[in-house]
């Protein structure tokens, strides 16, 4: 392991001195891009005194000039569709991307970093996808990446993995991380919805978009887990690297079974380490699945379209961070926070603490990680079969904590809950008990938070 910062290796960063005016461009007038410029009108004198100049905003970038050209808050404001010539503009110091997707913000992003301006970026999808890209084009340039709006708005979740945690050894990070997926769960436990039509109320409310999909097959929150494992364990984590399963197979039956062992089930993001027989990490894992959460546990009851991030760390203990992790007000206070940091350092000098993957541990696949199955089937209710089913897990050395059986007509519901086994072995038992004959269906699986 090198111990040497990308601080150090870049030397001094002198500011431009108090009451100097901080240039800043914005890529994107969406939602949040609109909400980010009416917050920095609102707030300008607060803003000054917290960054130690004035924010100036030198211009606003879009695809279609035309039609943003009569909205109030971009009167008296630069307006373009020629992204790179704001970006490189000597008046601007901070870049703030709030377009969205991947390839073209990226090119913007990384022109910005090279050209020496601090980019704050709201988006999750670029950085779980291009991070490591994007922090070595800001150590290059001693400049600032800043990122908190990606993951769950407002909630100070990157910021506290960043700073707050800097000095401690953070363990596991649980979170419900995506606001669509818990409405729909939380829609189908208290209604007994079908997922069909919680989904459809979620579109109607407006929390699902037209093409739900990044949303309910759980991509967003993958995305999400992977900055936070990159930022909890110090090791670089891409979205490649995040097992991702959505909420799509969930049923009105698997909610109501989870009920009725008083449990709930929620979308996780888990990012956690693994351990040797001494207590050393060897790896770490993040991953994205429907998990039985036990009602006690506080993430249980996380309702509606919340967020919250459990964060487990050795002398910190246990953390949760709860919010509305979207929306255009919450997400643009995300991006003004950073902005005001970015600006800060470009006032006073100095830059903040970045990205810092020194500890490199080795990133491992799901069939890797121990993990618990709550397996719910339909079989043949005649004698020997719950033994013999039994034995599919035995014999992989899996063992059981609960077998339930109810029964109708010559049928039986069979739910089967394992102790902790290898991702892979519990895969593979599934696989051979749907090739069973008294199996007559494999209603559900669905994992435990172990
Ligand atoms: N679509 C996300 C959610 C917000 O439902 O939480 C943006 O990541």
């Amino acid at each position: 392991m090198t111990v040497a910062s990308a601080e150090s290796r870049n030397g001094n960063y002198p500011g431009k001195g108090i009451g100097q005016a901080v240039g800043v461009a914005i890529l994107g007038k969406g939602t949040v891009g609109t909400e980010v410029l009416r917050l920095i009108q609102e707030f300008s004198e607060n803003l000054e005194h917290r960054i130690g100049g004035p924010l100036a905003v030198r211009g606003v970038a879009v695809s279609n000039v035309g039609k943003h050209k009569d909205a109030p808050e971009v009167q008296g404001i630069y307006l373009t569709d020629d992204a790179t010539e704001l970006i490189n503009r000597e008046d601007v110091d901070v870049v703030v991307e709030v377009i969205g997707g991947i390839d073209y913000p990226r090119k913007l992003v990384l022109a910005a970093l090279q050209a020496g301006k601090s980019v704050v970026t709201a988006n999750k999808a670029l950085v779980a996808a291009h991070g490591s890209e994007l922090a070595d084009a800001a150590n290059e340039a001693g400049v600032d990446l800043y990122y908190e709006a990606a993951v769950a708005a407002a909630i100070p979740v990157v910021g506290m993995l960043r700073r707050s945690l800097a000095g401690d050894q953070v363990q596991r990070i649980s979170g419900i991380v995506n606001g669509t997926t818990n409405f729909i769960l939380d829609a189908m436990a208290s209604t007994g919805a079908s997922y069909e039509d919680a989904l459809a109320e979620a579109t109607r409310l407006g929390y699902a978009e037209a093409d739900p999909t990044a949303d309910v097959e759980g991509h967003d929150a993958a995305s999400k887990a992977a900055i936070l494992a990159s930022m909890g364990f110090h090791t670089r984590v891409t979205f490649d690297d995040v097992y991702c399963e959505g909420i799509t197979k969930i049923t009105a039956e698997d909610i109501a079974a989870a009920k009725k062992s008083n449990q709930t089930i929620k979308l996780l993001a888990i990012c956690e380490r693994l351990y040797d027989e001494d207590g050393n990490t060897t790896a770490v894992n993040a991953r994205v699945h429907p998990t039985l959460v036990p009602n006690e546990h506080p993430l249980a009851s996380v309702d509606q379209s919340y967020n919250a991030i459990f964060v487990e760390a050795e002398a910190a203990g246990r953390l949760m961070f709860y919010g509305n992790g979207a929306g255009g007000a919450p997400t643009a206070s995300a991006v003004l926070g950073d902005l005001v940091g970015a600006a800060r350092n470009k006032v006073h000098g100095g830059r903040a603490p970045a990205e810092n993957p020194y500890a490199d541990y080795k990133v491992v696949g799901f069939d890797e990680v121990p993990t618990r199955y709550h397996v719910n089937m339909t079989v043949d209710d005649r004698v020997g079969v719950l033994a013999d089913l039994a034995r599919n897990f035995a014999d992989d050395g899996v063992s059981l904590s609960a077998v339930r059986q109810e029964e109708s007509g010559d049928e039986a519901h069979l739910i089967v809950v394992t102790h902790k086994a290898l991702e892979r072995d519990l895969r593979a038992i599934v696989q051979r008990l749907e090739e069973h004959d008294a199996v007559k269906a494999i209603n559900s699986v669905i994992r435990l938070d172990a």
